[in-house]
């Protein structure tokens, strides 16, 4: 296992791009797949995480190619997938195996899918159970609830399902189970989650309706190959703002980033700690907002987080945490359960290396509370195997005091292989 000692930064400086919407990129996969005639990616994210979605169509017979500046997908139409002749792994992607599981259920043959040993602990009930309600025949460990999970797809029944959790994954895995229902299926969840499947199911041509806090899909409309512009994900570009924020002497413009608005809540919390975040160029790409967004380094202050703004920064609490640990006074996270089963348990990953950093921190089931200090200390630190663990961690290093070692660094791969050469760029190093 690889660790890596980040040396503090003098400032954090200069313009640059962060690579393509990880979300956006697994979708563009699966619909090109299914869809009729050709689509093109430009600005795919080429990290382990979407390369699994891209062997997975492979093994289902898609053609895809990559000449490393477009993705080309040979859509075979809603019925043209072929049963793989091994089980698919998913490798960390829980958007991979849970999309992926939802797609299954429609499909006409058998199809086993798994992943590494921290995405087998993560629940699977919560799109097995509706699935299995549509007609799926799905088996795994754990009465079904733990992957691998074995599927027998088919014909299945429209249904309408109320979510316990806000889940773009549980949400979408109905979603395109609901291309294959014989009927309208519809989800709602207790709050919004991100909604880049309504958004591209649309662009494909799909027949949905979206209402509050829910969309409808009508199954058997077939899809239709598209030309889609993935913009730079604003979970990667998270760290970056940050950075930018809590070094002294700093000014960064990171340019075509995603803001979605039910992306944006990190801009909307770090705002709200007295951060200076500028929105330039606001355009529209493929039917998602895009913007540059100019950061300068702030006094930011403890704020208290909770209710709806939690799904829409769901992926950055690591990062949220290190912003606060930087700040004057105390933050309080609640209602953030859900960050319990992300690539590991972040509430307890966080306040653990935090608290080797000098700060004081306390858990609560669903949150935390953390008190900001003005001397973040050095430590051995540990990503516990979660790639935005081990980018925060490199964040707060750069102010911290002592020297900071960062154990288990390879999982930054999953999304953002050039993570630390671009820091260190901006770091003038
Ligand atoms: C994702 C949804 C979120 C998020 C994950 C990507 C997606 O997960 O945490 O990184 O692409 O649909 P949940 O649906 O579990 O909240």
């Amino acid at each position: 296992m690889k660790s890596i000692t980040v040396q503090p930064a003098s400032s954090v400086k200069g313009e640059i791009i962060v690579p393509g919407d990880k979300s956006i990129s697994h979708r563009s996969i699966m619909l090109g797949a299914i869809a009729n005639g050709v689509t093109t990616v430009r600005g795919f994210l080429r990290g382990e995480d979407n390369m699994a979605t891209m062997s997975a169509f492979r093994a289902m017979g898609v053609r895809i190619e990559d000449d490393g500046e477009t993705v080309t997908i040979y859509g075979q139409g809603l019925h043209g997938l072929k049963e793989p002749t091994d089980i698919v792994d998913c490798g960390n992607s829980g958007t991979s195996i849970r999309l992926l599981t939802g797609l299954l259920a429609g499909q006409s043959f058998f199809s086993v899918v798994t992943g590494d040993q921290y995405l087998r602990k993560r629940p699977m009930k919560r799109v097995v159970e509706p699935l299995v309600r549509m007609g799926a025949r799905i088996m795994g460990r754990d009465k079904g609830t733990l992957a691998p999970l074995a599927i027998t797809g088919g014909a299945l029944n429209a249904i309408g399902y109320e979510s316990p959790v806000s889940s773009a994954q549980v949400k979408s895995a109905i979603m395109l189970a609901g291309l294959y229902a014989d009927g309208e299926t519809s989800v709602r969840e207790p709050t919004l989650s991100r909604d880049h499947s309504e958004r591209m199911f649309r662009l494909f041509g799909a027949s949905l309706e979206v209402f509050k806090n829910g969309v409808t899909v009508r199954g058997g409309t077939e899809l239709t190959g598209q030309e889609i512009g993935v913009p730079g994900d604003i979970s990667s570009a998270a760290f970056f703002m940050v950075a930018a924020l809590i070094t002294p002497g700093s000014e960064l413009l990171i340019s075509n980033v995603g803001i979605n608005p039910t992306r944006t809540g990190i801009i909307d919390i770090l705002r709200s700690m007295g951060g200076s975040l500028e929105l330039l160029h606001e355009r529209e790409v493929s039917g998602e907002p895009v913007a540059d967004i100019l950061v300068r380094s702030s006094r930011l202050k403890g704020i208290q987080i909770s209710g709806d703004v939690v799904p829409r920064a769901i992926d950055e609490f690591p990062v949220i945490c290190v912003a606060a640990a930087c700040a004057e006074g105390r933050t309080t996270v609640r209602d953030a359960k859900e960050l319990r089963v992300k690539e590991t348990d972040r509430i307890a990953a966080m306040a653990a290396n935090l608290r080797t950093l000098g700060v004081a921190v306390e858990e609560c089931d669903d949150g935390m509370d953390i008190v900001g200090t003005e001397r973040l200390g050095g430590g051995a630190v540990e990503s516990c195997g979660d790639h935005r663990i081990a980018m925060s961690l490199a964040v707060a290093s750069l102010v911290a005091q002592g020297e900071v070692s960062i154990r288990d660094v390879e999982c930054v791969a999953t999304s953002f292989p050039s993570f630390f050469p671009l820091l260190d760029q901006v770091a003038g190093r």
